[in-house]
């Protein structure tokens, strides 16, 4: 029979080697492999560059650093907001190759060669882009924030509209997409407005639509 003490050391004998089994168990297969800190960040930067706003732009970025950080911190496009940096708000949508993004949701360095447009690329305070106009025109926002992500994602959606690339909105998918309210809400839902500004921002990209169809 066990005596009191010999219970107790069984016991902490025990805790010491269910702690050293989960520190072995947490720890990355590659822990033991991978290179010193220093030499680790020294081989994550890559030379990248992009046409940004027609023109060519090459940075050397640590390769984790998304096309939003790119745009903002480097490059200092500030045009393009950061809102949620996860994906969820629609504030970072800039166009590339012809396509809206979240910028927050990509890495810069896999975009070598990409032509990028951002708020800024798509016109100047003394020459709008026809989309800026129709948006100051309807009150297409109040603060503003969200508000070159909308610009710009409006953009691409009447492109998408013109290719007839359907949204879950269509009835019909082989169908040229119709240009109504539904599928411009559908169509602008991953661009979030915490000003609730969405009926005019449909009344401004309604009116562009009517300019340009
Ligand atoms: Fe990119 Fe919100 S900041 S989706
Ligand atoms: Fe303020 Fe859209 S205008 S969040």
């Amino acid at each position: 029979m066990q005596t009191h003490d010999e219970m107790t050391l069984s016991r902490r004998e025990l805790l010491l080697a269910g702690a050293a089994s989960a520190a072995a168990t947490a720890t990355p297969a590659h822990a033991a492999t991978a290179p010193p800190s220093g030499a680790g960040a020294a081989s994550a930067r890559m030379k990248t560059s992009m046409e940004v706003n027609g023109k060519l732009r090459t940075l050397t970025l640590d390769t984790r650093t998304t096309l939003l950080d790119a745009l903002r911190e480097h490059l200092r496009l500030t045009g393009t907001k950061k809102g949620c940096d996860h994906g969820q708000c629609g504030a970072c949508t800039v166009i590339l190759d012809g396509r809206r993004i979240n910028a927050c949701l990509t890495l810069a360095v896999m975009h070598e060669g990409a032509k990028v447009t951002t708020i800024e690329g798509l016109g100047t305070p003394g020459a709008l882009h026809p989309m800026q106009a129709a948006f100051v025109k309807h009150d297409g926002y109040q603060c503003g924030y969200c508000t070159p992500g909308q610009v710009c994602s409006a953009v691409s959606v009447l492109e998408e509209i013109r290719e007839g690339i359907p949204s879950h909105a269509s009835a019909d998918l082989t169908a040229q997409p119709l240009l109504n309210a539904a599928e411009l809400r559908e169509r602008m839902s991953g661009n979030i407005c915490r000003c609730g500004a969405y009926s005019n921002i449909v009344d401004a990209i309604t009116e562009v639509a009517g300019r340009t169809s």
